[in-house]
């Protein structure tokens, strides 16, 4: 359909993706790519920002992100998912846009400010913050700007740049007077967030996350370690689910309204115990992901489908992506 609005969202290749992805991003898109023409792309130019020397892992990261993504449903039937450094026409219009980016308005940037510091903080000499991290928020206008985008899908942290990329695109149709450039807007979903096994932010570092991927058995050992009410020693304590930290908030994710208050009950009257809890909840998660689980080791066990995936999605980003660079270029007026 031609007059369906345009989304782009992306992530950097960080390697196995974890449940707080699924819940978070990867069902989201999953819906969205329903209603929007939908590019999602693996951002492996950014994770060179910050990583540039501990490129080992890329290929593998890549890799698992795409599996993660179409075993979460992302469909390339409905979506193009691409791969940042097979689609250089992003890189060209990111030549365009720093151009005409005043170089305080990078300055200002929240993330990096947060990278400055954490740099410092590290004793790290600030010179060591690259040319091309310092772009960085310029790429991503570059990325988000290459279909002319009208919603970009991301969590709260995102939102400041996708406001650059306002900035910039509208300060693109100032300069050189057109209207060629959308000003894109965050799309914001109300997700609630999930938490870690130990309470805290889910995430890859902090040793506290379930993998999409991870075992039945892995899931099973990992929820065991969840943190419950903590007042709640014994088996035949009275439990209180509202103190309970982690594993009552994954049962109100995992299960029917009718589950969570037998849950609920059993732990108020201690007929159920925390082990006997978790043993059933990782049955309720494990009975989720098991579709998503066995589509993914299907796709693992096929290299040159993944390839063609990533390759044929490339194309398709490119030949969009390529339409939008040439209109930028005629708008600017080069020699053509
Ligand atoms: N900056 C995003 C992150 O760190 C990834 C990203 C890069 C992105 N370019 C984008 C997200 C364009 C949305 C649109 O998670």
């Amino acid at each position: 359909m031609k007059d369906k609005k345009r989304i782009m969202s992306g992530m950097r290749p960080t390697g196995k993706l974890h449940l707080g992805h699924y819940f978070g991003v990867l069902k989201n898109w999953a819906e969205l790519q329903e209603k929007y023409e939908s590019y999602f792309f693996i951002a492996d130019w950014h994770a060179l920002t910050t990583k540039y020397n501990q490129t080992e892992d890329l290929k593998d990261n890549v890799k698992n992100v795409l599996l993660d993504w179409l075993a979460s449903g992302i469909d390339p039937e409905k979506s193009t998912i691409y791969l940042q450094s097979l689609v250089p026409q992003t890189a060209m219009l990111h030549i365009y846009l720093s151009m005409i980016t005043p170089q305080n308005w990078v300055e200002r940037d929240p993330t990096l400010k947060d990278l400055a510091k954490i740099m410092k903080d590290k004793q790290e000499n600030m010179s060591n913050l690259s040319y091309g991290l310092f772009g960085y928020p310029v790429l991503m206008t570059a990325d988000i700007l290459s279909f002319n985008t009208h919603f970009v899908p991301v969590g709260i942290d995102q939102v400041a740049h996708v406001e650059l990329s306002r900035d910039i695109a509208r300060r693109f149709n100032n300069i050189y007077k057109t209207d060629y450039f959308i000003e894109p807007q965050p799309l914001l979903t109300k997700i609630p967030l999930m938490k870690g096994l130990d309470g805290n932010k889910m995430g890859k570092s902090f040793n506290n996350d379930i993998k999409i991927s991870d075992s039945e058995e892995i899931t099973a050992k990992k929820i065991k370690s969840g943190i419950t009410d903590r007042n709640r020693i014994r088996k035949d304590d009275k439990g209180n689910p509202s103190n309970c930290e982690v594993i009552f908030d994954y049962w109100k994710i995992f299960a029917s309204e009718d589950e969570v208050s037998e849950i609920c009950e059993g732990c108020k009257n201690a007929s159920i115990g925390c082990a006997e809890c978790k043993k059933r909840l990782a049955q309720k998660v494990n009975e989720m992901f098991a579709p998503i689980r066995e589509k993914r080791a299907k796709y693992e066990n096929n290299d040159s489908l993944l390839k063609e995936i990533i390759y044929d999605g490339s194309k398709k980003a490119s030949k969009k992506a390529s339409e939008v660079l040439d209109g930028a270029v005629q708008a600017i007026k080069m020699y053509r």
